[in-house]
């Protein structure tokens, strides 16, 4: 099979396709024929090495995939050979197949596409696991948005209009805003062109109840500077490359919380309340409440190109790579 492969760390360029043989699964997998593969802003981590997980070299990189069940190890009951399912493989994905722990998949509703599927349970599970069990996040509520208009940023904006909130949408241009509002945010900030500190005192000077931040940077701390009191700091994501330092005062002061959001930990830890979550989700897609927008398609062979547009900050909403067949 072809396959994209990271022979050492370093810049995505470094990537090359390859030849690799086929994987066969063991007991307790499935093999997947991929059909579309997410890429998300940690697999380019991952191959310039400066992700948590640092697989052994050379690796396949690529954590999500939609496909068709083609082969079952030993013990697989769940599933049968011309299933369509997603999977969170970890690694392995940006190939034409992967081997995936059965637990790590899950039956695809009929309506939802490959493409589609392959760029959702990582951005929609992460944002509906930090807004409703992390940030408690209430119908009425004031929602704040950093990065909406990226991989988690707009599921967190789609996932916060379904659960009632008022959502604010914080993004970097102007188009990037015409999309989230698109996609359910009230009201946009540019947060390159005016003050997010100054915007948000003008547009909730009561404080917004959450902050959803997969961004971190210098943003983080204008925006817990407009939390209201109780609010709710989520920890997403550090896509400015700088991990924020925070004065304690700011939340003192609001009986304000910072929680982690780490959604593979905890779909690995609450695997039961994961399989409800992705339930949720999907009954969500099929009542029209979320519209996951994929950017851009590309084949196996422009899988660099791919990475940049999410690591360079261009891409809105999700990238996936298609296998040619
Ligand atoms: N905690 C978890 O469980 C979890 C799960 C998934 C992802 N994440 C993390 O969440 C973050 C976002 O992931 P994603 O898949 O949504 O990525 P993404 O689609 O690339 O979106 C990231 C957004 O961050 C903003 N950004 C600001 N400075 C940036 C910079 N220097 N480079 C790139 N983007 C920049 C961009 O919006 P503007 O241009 O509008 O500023 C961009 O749209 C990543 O750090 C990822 O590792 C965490």
């Amino acid at each position: 099979m072809k396959a994209i492969v990271c022979n050492e760390f370093g810049p995505i360029e470094t990537l090359t396709l390859e030849e690799r043989p086929d994987p066969v699964p063991g007991a307790g997998e499935i093999l997947i024929e991929i059909h579309a593969a997410g890429v998300n802003f940690p697999d380019g981590l991952m191959v310039r090495g400066e992700y948590q997980v640092k697989p052994p070299r050379p690796f396949t990189p690529g954590s999500e995939v939609a496909g068709i069940v083609r082969a079952l190890g030993e013990d697989v009951a769940r599933f049968a050979v011309g299933d369509r399912v997603v999977a969170l493989p970890g690694i392995g994905g940006f190939a034409e197949q992967v081997v995936a722990q059965a637990g790590r998949a899950l039956k695809l509703p009929d309506g939802m596409d490959f493409e589609t599927a392959s760029g959702f349970m990582l951005v929609y599970g992460t944002s509906l696991h930090g807004l409703a069990d992390c940030g408690r996040l209430q119908a009425g509520e004031t929602l704040l948005v950093l990065g909406a208009a990226g991989g988690v940023g707009l599921a967190a904006v789609e996932i916060g209009r379904a659960m009632g909130a008022r959502v604010i949408a914080a993004a970097s241009s102007d188009e990037k805003l015409a999309l989230v509002k698109a996609h359910g945010a009230e009201i946009g900030i540019n947060y390159t062109t005016a003050d997010l500190k100054t915007e948000l005192k003008r547009i909730a000077p009561g404080g917004v109840d959450v902050v959803y931040d997969p961004v971190g940077g210098a943003l983080t701390e204008a925006a817990v500077r407009g939390l209201a009191w109780g609010g709710r700091l989520l920890v997403v994501g550090f896509a400015a490359g700088e991990i924020p330092k925070l004065p304690l005062n700011l939340l003192l002061l609001r009986e304000g919380e910072a929680k982690g959001v780490f959604w593979g930990t905890w779909t690995a830890r609450e695997p039961a309340a994961h399989a409800a979550a992705v339930k949720r989700l999907f009954d969500w897609v099929a009542s029209g409440d979320l519209k996951p927008h994929v950017y851009g398609a590309y084949p196996l062979e422009r899988t660099g190109e791919a990475l940049a547009e999410v690591m360079g900050r261009r891409a809105q909403g999700k990238v996936v790579l298609v296998p040619a067949r």
